[in-house]
């Protein structure tokens, strides 16, 4: 039987995996086959059980499921550990779990390689303090900015992982209404305010006279209100499609064994948004 791979999550119907895997494998000319899987909300582990029972080889998991795919799994990478969420089941040879994490890997892969962003030594700004932002914290600080600032709306989630995060580099939390009058080289929007159409409401003074880079985790068909802010205020924007397909392509490393070439993926993705 070919290989199979498989996303859960729920909603899945949008999901742009199956795609992504798919040119992936025919990239690197893998038997494999990937398909989309809505699970219900309780049930991950059946779900789960079934999938690796039936000789599955690996999950990409989506949201809501990561925090259970983290407790699912026999074993945790260390990544996955710090990231405190798990978006890649992998099924190792003696039949045990393995849960990892891509995203973070997936977003600086996006940063440095494709859009060709200097972050070492610069002043970094992340928006948000949930999953999406916790997930990454850890390799924005591998790159050595100056310092790393996390604005969230609820100031204590900002500080709590600012404290979490300390050891691995000089990162300070605040709230979102404190950023006035600060100065960014790189902001990244790691909330989910455009998601529910709403609008940040961010300082001028975030982009300084000799600009900035911004990135939106989030993606679509239009610039998102984050994006059209920065961009409207002379900075380089990028949505977070290539953070998609990067984060795609770990998994699929970890999985084959073999990197695929995300960035023609992502240019063939981006004509279908
Ligand atoms: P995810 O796993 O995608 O990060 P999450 O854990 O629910 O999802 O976190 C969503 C993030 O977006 C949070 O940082 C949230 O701020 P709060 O912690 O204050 O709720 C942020 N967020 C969502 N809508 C927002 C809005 N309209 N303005 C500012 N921040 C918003």
């Amino acid at each position: 039987m070919t290989d199979q791979y498989a996303v859960f999550g729920n909603p899945i119907a949008h999901s742009k995996s199956p795609q992504i895997h798919t040119l992936f494998a025919a990239q690197t000319q893998q038997g494999m086959d990937y398909h989309s899987q809505l699970v219900g909300i309780d049930n991950f582990i059946t779900a789960a059980d079934k999938f690796f029972d039936n000789g599955g080889r690996g999950l990409n998991i989506t949201v809501p499921f990561k925090q259970e795919a983290f407790n699912y799994a026999n074993a945790i990478s260390l990544r996955a550990s710090v990231a405190g969420a798990v978006n890649t089941l992998i099924r190792r040879d003696d039949g045990s779990i393995l849960g990892d994490t891509t995203d973070g890997v997936g977003l600086t892969a996006d940063i440095v390689d494709n859009l060709g962003w200097q972050v070492k030594a610069k002043r970094v700004l992340l928006l948000g303090a949930g999953g999406a932002v916790r997930g990454v914290l850890e390799n924005v600080l591998n790159l050595q900015p100056q310092h790393v600032v996390v604005a969230n709306r609820s100031v204590e989630k900002a500080l709590q992982l600012a404290k979490q995060f300390a050891e691995a580099g000089y990162i300070l939390g605040c709230g979102l209404d404190m950023l006035d009058g600060q100065e960014f080289d790189v902001i990244i929007n790691g909330t989910s305010a455009s998601l529910d159409g709403q609008q940040l409401l961010l300082p001028d003074s975030l982009i300084g006279a000799s600009g900035a880079c911004c990135y939106d985790m989030m993606y679509g068909a239009m610039p998102t209100d984050f994006m059209q802010w920065s961009s409207s205020r002379g900075a380089e924007v990028s949505d977070g499609l290539g953070m998609l397909v990067e984060q795609a392509a770990e998994s699929f490393y970890l999985w084959r064994g073999i990197k695929p070439r995300a960035a023609e993926v992502i240019s063939l993705l981006r004509q279908t948004l």
